[in-house]
């Protein structure tokens, strides 16, 4: 039973929000979805009549291109950051419960070890770093707030690296994929599942979130192409092979045991989601076909 009966979801047209509105529609509270174009989260006075029509806020908005952000840097820390000093502030006054949604990007990847909640992060990327002042912003202010890092995230609603891979494959010719990069692909089904968890528990504090079970990039595409009966030529790379503006890190991999612990749903495997998420794509025609 959610102890709120009006939620705000900042970002919540965008891939998460989309999902989460729906889950906590479908749980029968009144919940609003704020996003762009009509609602600026930088722009303090549409924040404060968020917040204030709100007994929760999650939020899911960001300025989410990471190699954008390193040609954006101002833009970026406006929207991860700056916004969430504002957020904090304006939820301290009202009493209001946040949850606010982060990333593995504020970790560098050098550890050989799954993240947990207290290592110290140490972001390669301007997306990675104004995450991270966002996250501090929102533990620090004096409002009921949890932050929740995600990872590799897909989902029915907007573009992510699982569609952008079907395109690929639709495209025709052989495909190359990082084998160099470990987590877990994360079905924002099951990220919302959580957060509504942590909502109904009044969960404060800072928490990872990922599918169950560890793997790369290059294992996620073959399972793809294993799951839709696709033949492909279907090759190994290394993320250096591909410089980008902005620096991953090589190893997402997050250490679950802390939100495993309050969680009454066990994580769901992450081969397991993606494959219902696959089957649901074909259900609804959305698979692209092969040119
Ligand atoms: N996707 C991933 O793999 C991933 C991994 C780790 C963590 N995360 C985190 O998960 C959360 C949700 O991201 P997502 O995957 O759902 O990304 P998304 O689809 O890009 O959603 C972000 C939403 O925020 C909106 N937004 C951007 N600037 C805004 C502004 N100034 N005011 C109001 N809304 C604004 C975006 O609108 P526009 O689309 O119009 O810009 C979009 O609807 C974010 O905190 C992200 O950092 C995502």
């Amino acid at each position: 039973m959610l102890p709120f009966s009006k939620i705000a979801v900042l970002g919540g047209r965008g891939m998460l929000g989309t999902e989460l509105c729906c889950q906590l529609a479908a749980r029968g509270v009144t919940v609003t979805a704020y996003d762009l174009p009509e609602f600026d989260i930088c722009n303090e006075s549409q924040l404060a009549d968020a917040v204030g029509d709100a007994d929760a806020v999650v939020n899911c908005a960001a300025y989410t291109n990471v190699d954008g952000a390193e040609a954006q840097p101002n833009v970026a820390e406006a929207v991860n950051a700056g916004a969430m000093t504002a957020l904090g502030e304006l939820a301290a006054r009202a009493h209001t419960h946040v949850i606010h949604v982060s990333t593995d990007f504020v970790f560098n990847g050098a550890s050989d070890r799954p993240y947990n909640e207290d290592d110290d992060p140490s972001p390669l990327s301007v997306y990675g770093k104004t995450k991270l002042r966002g996250e501090r912003a929102v533990l620090g202010a004096d409002c009921p707030a949890a932050v929740v890092r995600v990872q590799w995230t897909f989902g029915q609603a907007g573009n992510n690296f699982i569609t952008k891979f079907l395109e690929r494959v639709a495209g025709g010719g052989d495909l190359l994929m990082v084998d160099d990069q470990h987590g877990a692909p994360t079905w924002t089904h099951d990220v919302s599942h959580a957060l509504i968890e942590l909502l109904e528990q009044q969960t404060t504090g800072l928490y990872h979130f990922a599918a169950s079970g560890y793997t790369t990039r290059y294992s996620v595409a073959e399972h793809i192409l294993d799951v839709l009966g696709l033949k492909r030529n279907l090759a190994p790379c290394r993320t250096a092979d591909f410089p980008a503006a902005a620096e991953r890190p090589l190893n997402s991999r997050f250490d679950c045991t802390k939100i495993d612990s309050i969680l009454t749903r066990p994580r769901p495997a992450w081969k397991d989601s993606l494959t219902t998420f696959l089957e649901e794509l074909k259900d609804n025609g959305r698979i692209p076909a092969p040119t």
